[in-house]
């Protein structure tokens, strides 16, 4: 066999394909500390990839996990069912409202979103009316790397156009987004509902669902107007569209409520989940719908047809019984609530006066801090100036998450376990100054 050139042994996602001996190798996880193979110490600001909610190293989940694995660790989902898996489904489906009444297993956010899409389509096929099979997204959304879920996610239009063709029939709607402060914003929301009427006249009869994050999450954190929220609703309303609510980075606690919705008045027709669903210990994803598409499928006496070897994995979903058991509670949630206001606060005193700085923003512990060049052009930082920035905090052992969306917005995600204590968090902020201090773009 010949010496093989690569400069690391697997490529590291969104990352040049030579770039895996450049990053920290992280063997060890206690709370929300992460060590690297030197022995160096991070907080890490984003619990994984915002799916470690509960922190590293958590004995409930790890007795759960280790309990499943000695009965049974795989169980295949076409020919057999297992009672953890039913039970784990049991226990989602009270959590959400009524009218959501099964669940069908993913393993990741990509495929509960493309899953969406899968059933969206075939609703409206069962439903005698194949030309409504079109989805619309916000311009800023995010909802996965798969092709279905790629093609619907507008952040990443650009990158996509590489993998052409991607699927067709994708519609994209304006997110708000506070623009330049020196301009009149005052009717931003008025300027929007102008533009969705003239999409919906000549488009609403032809989508199947709209989708979207309660809290865009590789948006930026930005959290969705309450008058925005309703206008789409009443368009899905007006024009019979599936409401799907990606809750792949909201949900399970991580806006200070079960899930992102809650904060708003509105009834989901699919509710996409992942990341803290189990504490990200197990790869897990689930799609959950409401009775009138469950209904549409009993009708027909037909299936969904939607399969991955994995998915409803009898370990993951112990590791998601163990994880619901700690997040389904008053007083932790009350915890992300505080916590996040407490640490926006704290990063918005702190950088106010900071020439990069715009503003913090988020729910719970969803935190974006938005950066620009400066207050007066408001221009977003560059792509070499934000990734700068993230391995400064990586060097200072804070671990902080880019966003990049080049013209619209950019800066830097925190996304802190909710075992955050006040003390830590101080931590966090000391670190944010000190970054600060020492960069000026
Ligand atoms: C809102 C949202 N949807 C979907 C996804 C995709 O999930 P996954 O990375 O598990 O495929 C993400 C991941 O960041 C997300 O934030």
């Amino acid at each position: 066999m010949g010496t093989k050139k690569m400069l690391y042994p697997y490529v590291h996602p969104l990352k040049p394909v030579s770039y895996g001996p450049k990053l920290p190798e992280i063997i060890r996880g206690e709370g929300i500390y992460i060590q690297d193979t030197q022995g160096k110490v991070y907080i890490d600001g984003i619990s994984g990839l915002w799916n470690v909610s509960l922190g590293y190293g958590n004995p409930k989940i790890r007795e759960a996990i280790i309990n499943q694995l000695d009965e049974i660790p795989y169980v295949n989902p076409i020919q057999h069912s297992n009672p953890t898996t039913a039970k784990f489904a049991e226990l989602l489906l009270e959590l959400v409202p009524e009218n959501i009444v099964n669940v069908v297993y993913t393993c990741t956010g990509s495929e509960s979103t493309e899953l969406a899409i899968k059933i969206a389509r075939k609703y409206n096929q069962l439903k005698n009316r194949p030309h409504k099979n079109k989805i619309a997204a916000l311009d800023l959304s995010y909802h996965g790397t798969y092709y279905g879920s790629m093609s619907i996610s507008g952040v990443d239009r650009g990158i996509s156009e590489d993998y052409g063709p991607n699927l067709s029939g994708m519609i994209f709607l304006p997110t708000p987004v506070k623009k330049n402060p020196t301009i009149d914003n005052s009717n931003i929301l008025e300027v929007i509902e102008k533009e969705l009427h003239y999409i919906f006249n000549r488009e609403g009869q032809n989508i199947a669902a709209l989708i979207m994050e309660p809290v865009l999450g590789s948006g930026g954190s930005i959290p969705l107007p309450t008058e925005y929220v309703q206008m789409l609703k009443d368009f899905c309303q007006e024009y019979d569209i599936l409401l799907v609510i990606d809750e792949v980075a909201t949900g399970f606690g991580r806006t200070g409520k079960m899930f992102g919705f809650e904060h708003f008045n509105i009834e989901p027709d699919v509710i996409c989940l992942s990341k803290g669903i189990n504490n990200g210990y197990l790869p897990l994803g689930a799609t959950l719908i409401s009775n009138k598409i469950y209904e549409a499928f009993l009708d027909q006496n037909t299936q969904i047809d939607h399969l991955s070897t994995q998915n409803g994995n009898p370990l993951a979903c112990a590791a998601g019984i163990g994880s619901l058991q700690l997040i389904n509670d008053t007083t932790l949630l009350n915890h992300v609530t505080n916590m996040g206001e407490y640490l926006r606060s704290e990063i918005h005193s702190t950088l106010n006066n900071h020439k990069n700085y715009s503003e913090t923003r988020g729910k719970g512990l969803m935190i974006g801090i938005e950066l620009i060049k400066n207050k007066k052009s408001y221009e977003c930082l560059s792509y070499s100036h934000i990734n700068e920035l993230v391995q400064i905090f990586t060097q200072k052992g804070l671990i902080v998450y880019p966003f990049y969306n080049h013209p619209r917005t950019t800066g830097i995600h925190l996304f802190p376990p909710f075992t955050l204590t006040k003390q830590e968090a101080e931590e966090i902020v000391k670190i944010i100054k000190k970054v600060f201090e020492q960069v000026i773009f």
